[in-house]
Parts: structure tokens; sequence; C-alpha cells
């Protein structure tokens, strides 16, 4: 009994994704195949780090749990090769493997969110769609990518431009497999655990500051802890709003309007998803105490959490101040004339906030990109 915690996400009375987390879980990858009888012959998408690392002990637990034959579809590494191009390429390969075979074919992504979102959609696509399995190696990708069914690809600048909501039918997240990430992955990815605690649940705030060394020190045990709870919050929104369509759903965009521009304006590469995205709370925890919603004193609780997390709380130097304001207000969630954002009211508590437009995410946005507003804590 290797994994510690197990969340079923039901988002149709038939259609459930069975979550697993716990250390040492890769070991049991294809009994956990076998026993939902998601098919015999894997088409295991990735890319060369998790590969590299980890790709004998998972084809020997997949063989061990009978699936018969696997193909290993390497790609990357990196957001760059998240392109029509990799999926078609795929598609492709999948195809001969299949023709082959004749069995029964299912996917795995088998990395980071690139590797698990390219799976993601060449699985919803292919034949109409084969199961999925998602074993997401980055603490970013198990937290985010891997649980809540979005998948696609990039097509130029264009993030995801074009891709489905197909739920997997099994995650396995083992977080020993977190132990060869460089510390800033682990950083990203708690940013994302920190922004889960922030929406919805207080303890878990309170228990990454309480095991942050053990945390960032990747200890599989804590890591599981801290996994499983963001993971139940993100659940309870995804099935509320599987197709993201009645807007509750989007409470787990906080952060994300600054930080989504602040990755445009840093043309996606100088600074990694989960750090935008904390510098995104702050900036939003700010105009939240502009505008009386939320205590200063929980604001610098969150700035001081994310500080000591290693994750950076105000924009890169030299941004483009002017870049980052246009890439907000290009930003989808306007409707009819108003701009819709998450703010926090609580540790603990966010809302959907409606204004006429983005002056006050603006302004904090404006203040914590310069330096001598002492918005770094010491
Ligand atoms: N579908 C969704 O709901 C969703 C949600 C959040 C993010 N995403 C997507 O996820 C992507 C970001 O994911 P990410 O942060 O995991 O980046 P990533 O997939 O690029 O992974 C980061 C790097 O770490 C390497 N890596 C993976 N596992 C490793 C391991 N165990 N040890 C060492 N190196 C390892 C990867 O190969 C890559 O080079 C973006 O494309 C984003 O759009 C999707
Ligand atoms: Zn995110």
């Amino acid at each position: 009994m290797p994994h510690a915690f197990t969340l079923h996400v039901r988002h149709r009375p038939d259609d459930v994704t069975d979550v697993l987390i716990g250390p040492g879980l890769l070991r049991d990858a294809g009994r956990l195949v076998a026993e939902r009888a998601l098919g015999d012959a894997a088409v295991v998408v990735s890319q060369p780090a998790p590969w590299g690392n980890l790709g004998k002990p998972l084809l020997a637990a997949l063989k061990a749990g009978g699936v018969g034959e696997a193909h290993a579809f390497l790609f990357g590494p990196g957001e760059r090769q998240k392109t029509l191009r990799t999926y078609t390429r795929l598609l492709v390969e999948m195809a001969a493997f299949d023709q082959a075979l004749e069995r029964d074919l299912f996917v795995v992504g088998f990395g980071g969110g690139v590797a698990c979102d390219v799976a993601g959609f060449a699985a919803a696509t292919y034949r109409r769609g084969v199961p999925l399995v998602n074993v997401p190696t980055t603490l970013l990708a198990a937290v985010d990518a891997a649980v809540g069914g979005k998948n696609g690809v990039n097509v130029g600048t264009l993030k995801n431009a074009v891709g489905t909501i197909v739920q997997p039918r099994l995650v396995a997240i083992d977080t020993e497999t977190f132990a060869s990430l460089p510390p800033r992955e682990i950083a990203s990815g708690l940013a994302e655990i920190i922004k889960h605690a922030v929406i919805a649940d207080a303890e878990l705030f309170a228990f990454v500051e309480a095991r942050r060394e053990a945390l960032l020190a990747a200890d599989p045990a804590a890591l599981a802890e801290a996994v499983a709870r963001s993971l139940r919050v993100k659940a309870r929104f995804v099935k509320e709003d599987p197709l993201d369509r009645q807007g509750r759903r989007a409470l787990l965009n906080f952060g994300h309007t600054v930080g989504h521009a602040l990755e445009a304006a840093t043309g996606f590469r100088r600074l990694p998803h989960g750090e935008a995205v904390a510098v995104g709370m702050c900036v939003a925890a700010d105009a939240a105490v502009d505008l009386g919603l939320f205590a200063a004193g929980e604001r610098d609780r969150l700035v001081a959490l994310l500080a000591a997390c290693g994750l950076p709380v105000s924009p890169p130097r030299g941004l483009d101040l002017g870049t980052a304001l246009a890439a907000m207000a290009r930003d989808k969630k306007f409707r009819r004339g108003a701009a819709r954002y998450v703010l926090p009211r609580a540790v603990g508590h966010a809302v959907l906030h409606t204004a006429p437009d983005l002056k006050a995410l603006e302004r904090a946005l404006a203040r914590r990109a310069q330096p001598s507003a002492g918005s770094r804590p010491a």
C-alpha cells in the first residue's frame, strides 16, 4: 500500500478520475492500470529529463501489471515543442503502433505539464478518444496540469490555442519522482499549492508555513500531503464546473491575470509559470487591500510565505510595464465591458471581483514594479 492518498473526482456519474498520491507509487502504475482495465498497449508521451531518470521503472511497472507493449514518444524539452507539429508526429506514431498490434491502446502523459498537455490532446482526439493516464513528474503538473482535463498545444505565441477538455481516467502521483527537480521547479509548484490554499484552504496555508523547509527539500511525505490537500481544492472547483462554463472554476485563476501578463511580457522564457503566478498573487493581494477587501496583515503573511519559498514577490527587473499592462488588457477575462478577476478576502477565501476596468490591478502592479517601493520583504 504505497499510496497515501486517494481522490475520486466524479465529473458525471459514469466519468470518474481516480487520483492516487504517495511516495513510491510509480512501482504500482501497472497494477493501477490493470485494475481499471484501461488497455494493454501504452503510448508513453514524455520528455528527455523525466524519461532518462524514470523511464525504465515506469516500463517495468507497466509490464508487471500486464501491459504487454509500450511505445515511448519523446519530444522537447520544455514548452517550445508544445506544438501542432509535435502533436501530429505523435498521432502518426500512435497509428503505426496501433496498426501493428491491434490491442487496446491507452496514453500515458509522463513528465511535466507540457508532456501531460500533449498526451491529453492526443488521447482525446486519437480514434475519437482513448483512455488517458497522467503520471506527472513535476510538482506543478501534479497540482495543476495533470488534473482537470484541460489539454492542448500552443500555436505561435498563442498559449494553449488548440485543445479540448477531456478528463484522464487515472492520475498517479509518485512524490519520490520530484527528487530530481531543480529547486526552482519545486518552488514553482509550491506557488500553485499556495494559490489553492489562499482561495479555499487556510489549513493548507498553515501547513506550507510550518513544513516549508521539508517541502522545499522535496520530502516525499510532506509533498504527498500538500499535493493531496491542494488537489482536493482543485477537484472541488473542477467538479462544480467540469467544462469551465459557469465561472466558479475561475477562482483557480487567482494570481493568473497579472501572472499571464508577466509571462507574455517576458516572452514566456524568463519567468517560469509558478513565479509569474507568485508575483500575480502579491499584486492581486495589494489590490484587495487597496479596495478594503483584504487585511494588510494577511497580505503580508502571503508575501512573506512566497518569499520564504524562494519565489519572487515583485516583477523581474527591466520589465516593460507598458507591454505587461497591454497584455493584461487583452486578457480574455473581460465580459460585456466588465473586467473579472480573483481577489482574496482572507487566507482560505477568495471571490470573483467584477469592475468596470483593471485599474486597481494596474496600480498595484505599477507599485510593485518599482524597486524603491520596498515591496520585497527583507
Ligand atoms: N492543462 C492544464 O490545466 C495546465 C495547468 C497548468 C499548467 N499547464 C501547462 O503546463 C506547462 C508547464 O508545466 P511544467 O511547469 O511542469 O513545465 P514542463 O513540463 O516544461 O517541465 C519543466 C522541465 O522539467 C523537466 N522535468 C520533468 N520532470 C522532471 C523530473 N522529475 N526531474 C527533472 N526534470 C524534470 C521537463 O522535461 C522540463 O524540461 C505549461 O505548458 C502550461 O501551459 C497546463
Ligand atoms: Zn497556473
